[in-house]
């Protein structure tokens, strides 16, 4: 408050520029409520409406810029930030923040124009057109050079705005070009990593099919190809995005404060190129959360937020999410009444710090028309307004519980871009995605835990009790060793079909599964099988039906869990699950895609020999419990999935932080509804009971 009537007394304007950033941040909640704003698209004298509009539905922070280049650069190297400035200005009258999007996912006509090069090129060779966006190539030199340019006199400009908080490098990135210059590259790139044609042919067994390369330059560019060259080309898409990403960074970084974050906002499961690399210099990790056709689908989105908390293993962003409807899906119905507000806390409860909304008024052309927006064409606000305002306003209520808390677990799921592109690129049953088989065992431990972590196959694995890695395909000896340390420091290790039968350039392991894990297991893998009819099995988890995927296991020392009934023939009496205690710890080798209800079964097993708990205890089913720790606090988010009212008793008294911090054992829950609930923390300290 103090700090807006700092901004709009204009003879206080230098005051406000020297306040310490300190007395800044504590006006901004923990947790924020933003908005996609355009302001090049409206006249200036529309922006104060907008703006007050955004004040007085607790929108904290609008990001902007991201595809204004036109606008900033109107002709090459003539640069005009002083609209934006404004801009950035009267939203700090409003005491809105600002995260400043880089705009090289749209380049300006005169650009691509005056120099075509700039351009990518398709996969069939066509050169992409101005009109649309992304048409810019990540691998010109010259283009990044632009991109560079216009980030630097951004970053010049913004990087000491007391209210500009964060940058957003680009929009999505995923495009990528086709052209000669990019295959060069990926020659040179593969040069540098196998030092020689020796290495590299070895590696990939070129004399499968007479591929030896005698010469860099015969070496194609995938994919599609040999399955060394299709990782590879996948790793080398990787580190072109990263180049692209840090040209951009580095500019920011050298004329921005330390507190002004950088990320970028990722989309989710896409796995053209791997998130953890790029992830590594970015501050934040973000992304845009769309529910498209239909209604959110809790497990499967809860799930696709751990994955961006698991990029940098903290909190995280999401930056885009849709105000009711989007304009892409194939049927763009607008989420129930309420299921936005559901969303926006589900999203809190996995850890994100700032929901932001996409967008906040449609332009009144381009082709995003019929996208859903909080402000009409015609300037007032939509029916939806009114939640978002709720959810605002309920974001700086419980601001002061949720502030230094995160998710925590005892469990994790490993995930990894390599097994995914080696599985992705032969995957021996079309049916056979691997994020299916993630979330197969995502699903029920979430549900029966109320907490998991999804991180990368690299991470560190000493504090969870379990780890789950339901696809590690490509298996590396260090990961092998790791994942043996884990294992022989006490840890419980779930390996899932398809495990370690590849080694780091997607050639068969020359062992078999689970190859370098094979003496720990006690146990190995006879011969896989792609399913076109389930089988049956049955052992310590029940009976059920293994699906997809079955491979025929051999125990060598390790305990058979679950054998297959008749199937194929092959497979008939053979082990389907193996398990084996090593010390203190313990590994599971389960060969088969298993039908859900084994899933759960199997779940069951894990957690009661782990001895692990539930974060809150037991709700009714559609009701999703997460919980954030820190501070000396633990917050309880619940949010009603469905449609009907349900009742939670908790298994202490916590106090209700959106219903003025009243203490409760019971919650009722309305249709969609949310609960915020805390355990410890300042705010409860001089109550008795506690
Ligand atoms: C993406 C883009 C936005 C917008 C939305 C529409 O997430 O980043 O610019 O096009 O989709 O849903």
């Amino acid at each position: 408050m103090q700090l807006k009537q700092c901004w709009q007394t204009a003879g206080l304007a230098l005051l406000c520029a020297i306040l310490p950033v300190a007395s800044l941040a504590a006006e901004r909640p923990a947790i924020l409520l933003g908005a996609a704003w355009y302001p090049e698209q409206w006249p200036e004298s529309r922006w104060p409406e907008d703006l007050k509009l955004m004040e007085a539905a607790h929108i904290h922070v609008v990001r902007v810029g991201e595809f204004a280049w036109s606008r900033l650069e109107p002709q090459e190297g003539q640069f005009d930030l002083d609209w934006l400035d404004r801009a950035v200005a009267l939203a700090a009258e409003h005491g809105i923040s600002v995260v400043i999007g880089t705009p090289s996912a749209a380049p300006p006509a005169w650009l691509t124009q005056k120099y075509p090069d700039t351009l990518r090129t398709e996969q069939d060779g066509r050169k992409a057109q101005h009109g649309n966006r992304q048409q810019g190539s990540p691998t010109s030199a010259r283009y990044r050079e632009f991109c560079r340019r216009i980030a630097d006199q951004m970053a010049r400009r913004f990087g000491h705005q007391p209210n500009v908080i964060g940058w957003q490098i680009d929009n999505e990135y995923g495009a990528f070009s086709w052209d000669d210059d990019t295959h060069r590259q990926f020659q040179d790139w593969l040069r540098q990593k196998y030092g020689t044609l020796d290495a590299l042919n070895r590696h990939w067994t070129t004399e499968y099919w007479s591929q030896t390369y005698t010469d860099w330059s015969q070496i194609p560019m995938g994919p599609g190809g040999n399955p060394g060259l299709d990782l590879e080309f996948k790793r080398f898409l990787t580190a072109s995005i990263r180049d692209f990403q840090h040209i951009q960074v580095q500019a920011i970084r050298a004329a921005s404060d330390k507190r002004q974050f950088i990320t970028s906002n990722f989309m989710g499961w896409y796995d053209a190129f791997d998130h953890y690399v790029l992830s590594e210099e970015l501050d934040l990790a973000s992304w845009d959360d769309y529910v498209g056709s239909g209604h959110l689908d809790a497990a499967r989105n809860g799930m696709t937020h751990d994955l961006t908390r698991g990029f940098k293993r903290k909190n995280f962003w999401v930056m885009e999410t849709q105000p009711g409807s989007v304009n892409w899906a194939p049927v763009n119905n607008v989420l129930d009444r309420g299921e936005v507000r559901a969303m926006a806390w589900h999203a809190i409860g996995h850890g994100a710090d700032a929901v932001s909304y996409w967008q906040w008024r449609s332009a009144l052309n381009g082709q995003e028309e019929y996208h859903g927006v909080l402000v009409g064409a015609d300037g007032t606000p939509v029916p939806l307004y009114d939640e978002v305002a709720q959810i605002g306003r309920e974001f700086e209520q419980s601001s002061e519980a949720l502030a230094g808390t995160s998710p925590v677990a005892d469990v994790a799921i490993l995930h990894s871009y390599d097994s995914r592109w080696a599985i992705n690129g032969q995957r021996h049953n079309q049916d056979f995605d691997p994020v299916g088989l993630l979330a197969s065992y995502y699903k029920p431990v979430r549900e029966m835990l109320q907490q998991v972590d999804v991180v990368s196959a690299d991470a560190p694995l000493a504090g969870y009790r379990m780890v789950i890695a339901p696809g590690l395909n490509v298996m590396p000896d260090d990961m092998a060793q790791r994942l043996t340390e884990y294992v022989n420091g006490g840890g419980h290790l779930v390996l899932g079909p398809r495990s370690a039968m590849k080694d780091a350039y997607n050639a068969l392991q020359p062992a078999r599964q689970p190859g370098p894990l094979v003496p720990l297991l006690g146990g190995r893998v006879e011969q896989f099988y792609a399913l076109n009819e389930d089988v049956p099995v049955s052992g310590a988890w029940g009976s059920g039906k293994a699906r997809l995927w079955a491979e025929q296991l051999k125990a060598q020392g390790a305990d058979t869990l679950l054998t297959y009934g008749e199937g194929n023939g092959w497979l008939d009496g053979q082990p389907a699950v193996l398990s084996r205690k090593v010390g203190k710890g313990r590994i599971t080798y389960v060969g088969a895609w298993l039908d859900n209800s084994l899933m759960r079964a199997a779940t069951e097993w894990m957690i009661r020999l782990g001895g692990l708990e539930p974060a809150l205890g037991p709700v009714p089913e559609g009701v999703e419990v997460s919980r954030r720790v820190g501070a000396g606090k633990e917050v309880f988010v619940l949010v009603n999935h469905t449609k009907t009212p349900q009742h939670v008793t908790l298994p202490r008294p916590m106090r209700r932080v959106l219903h003025d911090n009243a203490v409760t054992s019971t919650v009722d829950l309305p249709p969609r509804g949310v609960e915020v609930l805390l355990l410890g923390g300042r705010a409860i300290v001089p109550a008795a009971g506690f």
